[in-house]
């Protein structure tokens, strides 16, 4: 830009002694100093820049600190959990002029998450969106955040384009994935040795609460019409709840509980089987799990510890632990006690049927557990008793439930909707939009072949998966 533009001046800055430095070297003549770019800006002036670049550090409010996020919050008008990016897309508009442009190369993940809630509105409300790039897994970057490149333009509001690339596991001719980003029309090329699917559109977008998605007009046509055949949305039908957290899973959870002293065994009774990403899979009852966990609860609807003085080895061997856990001083300021588990979710309702869910995983991998296990926080679990729906049982419920989430058609809706992968093709299954998966009718003809389908491979024949993804796409009028 320096050569194409030779009186631009140029100013830049980076805490960074090493960077300044490369920079110094690169960009001879200009202004670059080493300095706090959040603590410059009266140094800066403000309205007169005609491109801010910024590449922000990726820092969450963890790491910050609680002050330092605090003080961010109050002097950005900031809400929620903060990260370094924020503050950096808080100032641009300041230091552009009108007309200026924003070009912001950050983490794809406020694109989705509920903490990006400040980007989103920032971007929205004080900048007009021109292009987001989601560059998912392409590594096109040495990062170890999936890369968006966003360009913003001090003006008015427009339309926005939107590309995104996702790698795929299928062949492809060779291709330009620069001219495919930057191109009319969905493609699929290789690009060295992995092939990624170019989806291109405009950036559809609500409230800043709401995620941004990428939208084409024959995307929209098919979820309206998939919405128009939608009886309910899993949010609608069923409670999505997390597994439990323990905040202490070395003194919690355990696959070698035996090998203890008799003296520092638990009891049996408060020893439960634990799920967990590695025990789950689609259709199939899970595996038997390997891990237990101490679960210091009766099993009653709501949380009731148990009276430890009646479990003396469990006793013995959490006093062994004691420091550890009082350590979580959260538990006391909750009034609770020092040898719980932070989030037990409801103890009687593990005994239940649930459907379960790996929170990561690169595809769907819904499945019912029967055998009453408790479920580790990396999964989700909904309570199959609490489906209800006049003239259906909750177990035929739970199996439209998992034959559509399992399904083709299920994966690629939850991709278009939420449009948040992590490396290599894996998803994470974020409840939010898990709650937006769309179930037929249960009364009509497609859905019962679907709950009958899901019948036959959760019994363990695989050949009826043709006859799944049929049906599915046929209760919601794809034929
Ligand atoms: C994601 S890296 C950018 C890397 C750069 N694009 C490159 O390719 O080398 C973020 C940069 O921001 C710098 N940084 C972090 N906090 C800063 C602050 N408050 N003010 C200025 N620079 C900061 C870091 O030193 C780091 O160089």
């Amino acid at each position: 830009m320096a050569k194409a533009h030779p009186d631009a001046v140029l100013t830049g800055l980076d805490l960074d002694g090493q960077a300044v430095a490369a920079a110094r070297e690169r960009l001879p003549g200009a202004d670059i100093r080493q300095a706090d770019f959040i603590e410059a800006d009266e140094s800066l002036p403000h309205a007169s820049f005609d491109l801010v670049i910024t590449n922000p550090p990726y820092v969450r409010t963890q790491v910050l600190g609680a002050a330092a996020a605090a003080r961010l919050a109050a002097r950005f008008g900031l809400k929620g959990r903060i990260d370094l990016t924020h503050p950096f897309v808080a100032m641009a508009p300041d230091l552009l002029r009108p007309g200026g442009v924003l070009a912001l190369l950050c983490s794809n993940r406020f694109l989705t998450t509920r903490a990006g809630v400040n980007v989103r509105g920032l971007l929205s409300e004080r900048l007009a969106v021109r292009e987001v790039f989601d560059l998912g897994d392409t590594r096109l970057f040495e990062a170890a955040v999936l890369p968006a490149i966003v360009v913003a333009v001090k003006g008015a509001q427009g339309v926005a384009r939107f590309a995104s690339a996702y790698e795929v596991p299928q062949e492809a001719p060779e291709g330009d994935l620069y001219a495919a980003l930057t191109g009319q029309d969905d493609t699929v090329v290789r690009f060295g040795a992995r092939t990624f699917a170019v989806s291109v559109g405009t950036l559809a977008r609500g409230a800043p609460e709401q995620p941004w998605r990428l939208t084409n007009p024959d995307r929209d046509r098919r979820h309206a019409h998939v919405r128009s055949r939608t009886w309910r949305t899993l949010g609608e039908l069923a409670r999505i709840r997390v597994g439990i957290k323990t905040t202490a899973d070395p003194v919690f959870i355990g696959d070698r509980w035996d090998t203890l002293p008799p003296e520092h065994s638990p009891e049996p009774e408060l020893l439960r089987p634990l799920l967990t990403h590695h025990d789950v899979r689609a259709w199939l009852p899970p595996r038997p799990p390997r891990t237990q966990v101490l679960y210091p609860y009766l099993d009653l609807p709501t949380r009731t510890v148990v009276d430890l003085s009646a479990h003396p080895r469990a006793a013995a061997y959490l006093g062994l632990h004691r420091a550890r856990l009082e350590g979580r001083r959260y538990l006391r300021a909750a009034g609770r006690e020092w040898f719980e588990i932070w989030v037990p979710q409801r103890p009687s309702m593990w005994r239940e049927p649930k459907i379960v869910f790996p929170d990561i995983s690169p595809e769907p991998r819904f499945t019912v557990d029967r055998s009453g296990a408790v479920v580790n926080g990396d999964c989700y679990w909904i309570s199959v008793p609490e489906l209800v729906a006049p003239g259906v049982t909750c177990d035929d419920l739970a199996n439209l439930v998992v034959g559509v989430a399992n399904s083709a058609f299920g994966a690629r809706f939850y991709d278009e909707v939420c449009g948040n992968r992590l490396y290599a093709g894996r998803r994470r299954w974020i409840t939010q939009y898990v709650g937006l998966l769309p179930l037929p009718d249960p009364t009509t003809a497609a859905a019962r072949e679907v709950i009958e389908a899901v019948g036959s491979l959760t019994a363990g024949d695989h050949g009826q998966l043709p006859r799944l993804e049929r049906a599915v796409r046929a209760a919601f009028g794809e034929l």
